[in-house]
């Protein structure tokens, strides 16, 4: 059986190297989704997951983080989870259990202690002077441009699909403040017969459409992947515009069940897949009247993509 690794942004390709190695090896989606997002959630380069992550507007770099087995629906999510190394882990984790699985602040970091995972403070030196910059500052909040979220989903030999987040969130956020990517149906999404899927960018606005579980509903009902991605994206867009003049970022990927691809957004978004057909590659997608144009970028042009 084929099997299939699609991510969000330039920041996932290393992880998606990583991620694609385990599924050619017969290794399953669970873990190529954890590895991909923890070489991510390690990187301090990247300011909106893990280490060196964009703080809260207190100057706590607290976490959110999705993960969902498509085969057996089981989920786990953390919110506002600080001074762990891999909020993804610890969601994943979660899953495990038939209740409790959605835990956030000091009871996401209890559980996480006792089960004995990393702990880190991901506030950096880089991290904290940009706080220091911005925090004064009076601006409305926004997707934190070119990164955001980290999504992964994979589909591996076994016909299993899984999706899993991970994100500090909103640069600035209120303490306490949760965003689409550690809940369920809005910021990820899989089931085996359906699809999967994964969301980034403005979390309060992607919640609206209750984006992950949206995509997936349609691919049951016979859509491809790429278009029920560019339908959920351009209709919560326009509603969004419609009503109130303004939609912040919105980018989506998904997956059917045959390991086809879909990505819907609505600025600029560089993704990163690979299947048992091809290596890891970079692309680039962009709106284009309600449908999504999507060009594989070059190594020439790399350097340009967030
Ligand atoms: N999409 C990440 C957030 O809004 O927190």
């Amino acid at each position: 059986m084929k099997w299939a690794v699609i991510s969000t942004w330039k920041m996932s390709y290393e992880g998606n190297l990583q991620a694609s190695d385990i599924l050619k090896n017969q290794g399953n989606a669970e873990e190529a989704v954890l590895r991909g997002i923890g070489i991510v959630e390690d990187d301090p380069s990247f300011h909106s997951v893990g280490y060196s992550g964009l703080p809260d507007i207190e100057g706590h770099v607290r976490m959110d983080a999705g993960f969902m087995h498509g085969r057996t629906l089981s989920f786990g999510a953390v919110g506002a989870l600080e001074g762990f190394r891999s909020p993804v882990q610890v969601a994943h984790k979660l899953a495990e259990r038939p209740t409790n699985n959605f835990l956030v602040g000091e009871g996401a970091a209890e559980y996480a202690r006792k089960h004995g995972f990393e702990e880190r403070d991901n506030l950096t030196d880089d991290s904290y002077q940009r706080y220091l910059e911005e925090s004064g500052k009076l601006k409305p909040l926004s997707a934190y441009k070119g990164h955001d979220t980290v999504g992964f989903v994979a589909l591996d030999r076994n016909g299993d699909l899984v999706s899993a987040t991970s994100t500090s969130g909103l640069f600035l956020k209120d303490k306490g403040r949760l965003g689409d990517s550690p809940v369920i149906g809005c910021g990820f999404y899989a089931d085996n017969e359906a699809g999967a899927a994964a969301a980034t960018g403005l979390g309060e606005d992607i919640a609206k459409g209750v984006l992950c579980y949206q995509v997936c509903t349609l691919m049951k009902n016979g859509y491809s992947a790429q278009s029920a991605a560019s339908q959920v994206v351009s209709d919560l867009t326009r509603s969004l515009t419609k009503r109130r003049e303004h939609c912040d970022s919105i980018s989506l990927i998904c997956m059917d069940k045959e390991g086809n691809i879909g990505v819907g957004t609505n600025i600029p978004f560089a993704f990163v897949c690979a299947d048992d057909t091809h290596p890891a590659q970079l692309y680039l997608a962009e709106p284009a009247e309600g449908d999504t144009r999507i060009t594989l970028i070059s190594a020439t042009e790399i350097s340009g993509i967030d």
